[in-house]
């Protein structure tokens, strides 16, 4: 593109070059500025700033927009499943019958976990908290296939796939025996003829003396929940990722810090959030009018409300508040919490406050709610974001450990603290 932008600084002038993307987004290209005026961008929280070129996830925040390689996270979710959609997430296109089945393959192969990682999953004190017991755990993954964790790109690229693969694979096992671990139970392990999220259920609630058999709505919608969450480009644990992948770090390390990221309640920990300010609207005998009232105020944040980038409906809570309305009607065990949730995004739609802020459910919203009606315990919710989001933050890492000018990531600041001084002596101060 030609236009250029004109960066006026008393009679100085700097011309910047722009870049447009595929979805014709555009932007300034800052990164001769400093160098030629002294002047660097200043955008804090980086609502402002595109910290990199990505070809994975388009969202469009105004229009309501997800895409995934292209394609509308709503076809995905009713045409894919979550392992054939991180398949698509991290390398591209769409696998064939063939690549698929030898992905699928390649995880269910590798559900269980070394004994060794048995044995530190042991010792961790009962009341750990499962991000952070994911987060060594993840690590620890790395340790066990050191010639993977090498934090030398090309030796990490070329064990990748299988470096994806055991992530994928065993996340989702590090999550379930974590619960067991936490609720006194043995260790059940995986079954590989089982599908990803009927694998991860039976880890979590089979017994020894007695299988899980969930029904196929339930296994669905788990399905679903992770599919939602695979990628959503630039986030705050997705940026972790590629900062901490910018300066050579393995896979294993980098993913690490997208768990702590995302374990925050203003990102993954919102859905835990949702559930527990929905329990206690209920157990005020709230409509949630006085809720409402309160987030207005300033005085609480209406959790799951508001994103960074949708100014408008999350596609992803759209879809989640169908799926629980079709979940709930066939399991025929109704949940207050749903009514109290629908009455609230009906409420809060129709509110001023809410209207100009254009604060609308994300994705956090329903998702709480159709875990509870699965089984799954508050404490775990994020974590089922984590193995959710596990292709989205392997993808990023590909993306950028394979591009073959990769700067490491390191903004600028504007200092404010003191200027030069002298060190003091302790018996003078
Ligand atoms: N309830 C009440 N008011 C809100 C909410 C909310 N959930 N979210 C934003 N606002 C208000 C703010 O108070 C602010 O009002 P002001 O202009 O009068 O000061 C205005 O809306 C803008 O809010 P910001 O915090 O500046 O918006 P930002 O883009 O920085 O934050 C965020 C986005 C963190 C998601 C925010 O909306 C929030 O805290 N939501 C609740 C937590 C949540 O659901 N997080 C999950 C996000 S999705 C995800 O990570 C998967």
């Amino acid at each position: 593109m030609d236009e250029k932008a004109i960066i006026r600084i008393g009679d100085r002038q700097f011309e910047c070059p722009t870049i447009v993307g595929s979805e014709h987004e555009k932007a300034i290209d800052v990164r001769q500025l400093r160098g030629e005026t002294g002047y660097i961008t200043y955008d804090d929280g980086y609502g402002n700033t595109g910290s990199c070129q990505s070809a994975i996830t388009y969202i469009d925040g105004d229009e309501g927009i997800l895409r995934h390689r292209g394609y509308p996270i709503q076809e995905l979710a009713e045409h894919s499943d979550f392992v054939e959609s991180a398949y698509l997430i991290i390398y591209g296109e769409l696998p064939t019958e063939d690549e698929l089945r030898r992905f699928r393959a390649r995880i269910s192969g590798n559900a269980n976990l070394h004994e060794g990682m048995l044995r530190i999953l042991d010792h961790f004190p009962d009341d750990s908290h499962p991000m952070a017991i994911l987060s060594v755990m993840l690590n620890a993954i790395g340790c066990h296939y050191s010639e993977m964790a090498s934090n030398n790109r090309e030796q990490d690229l070329d064990h990748f796939d299988w470096a994806s693969t055991l992530l994928l694979a065993k996340v989702r096992t590090i999550a379930a025996l974590t619960y067991r671990m936490k609720e006194g139970k043995p260790w059940m392990y995986s079954k590989p003829s089982f599908r990803y999220c009927q694998n991860f259920l039976h880890m979590m609630f089979s017994e020894p003396y007695q299988d899980f058999m969930p029904r196929e709505e339930v296994i669905d919608a788990l399905d679903l929940i992770l599919l939602l969450h695979a990628d959503h480009e630039q986030n705050c644990s997705t940026s972790t990722v590629r900062m901490i992948a910018s300066s050579g770090a393995n896979l294993f390390a980098s993913v690490v810090g997208g768990v702590s990221a995302l374990w925050g309640p203003l990102h993954g920990g919102a859905n835990m959030e949702v559930v527990k300010m929905l329990q206690q609207i209920h157990d005020d005998g709230d409509d949630g009018s006085r809720f409402i009232a309160a987030a207005k105020d300033g005085k609480q944040r209406l959790m799951g409300f508001g994103h960074r980038v949708y100014k408008n409906f999350d596609p992803r809570s759209r879809l989640l508040r169908s799926r629980a309305d079709k979940l709930f009607a066939k399991l025929e065990a109704p949940d207050p919490l749903l009514d109290i949730a629908k009455h609230l995004e009906d409420a809060a739609l129709k509110d001023d406050y809410f209207i100009e802020r254009k604060l609308y459910p994300n994705v956090d919203f329903y998702s709480g709610i159709i875990l509870r009606a699965i089984g799954i315990p508050l404490e775990m919710f994020t974590v089922i974001f984590a193995i959710g989001r596990m292709p989205g933050w392997i993808a990023h890492w590909r993306e950028l450990a394979s591009h073959p000018k990769q700067k490491i990531h390191r903004p600028r600041q504007i200092y404010t603290g003191a200027t030069e001084r002298r060190y003091v002596p302790l018996e003078k101060r």
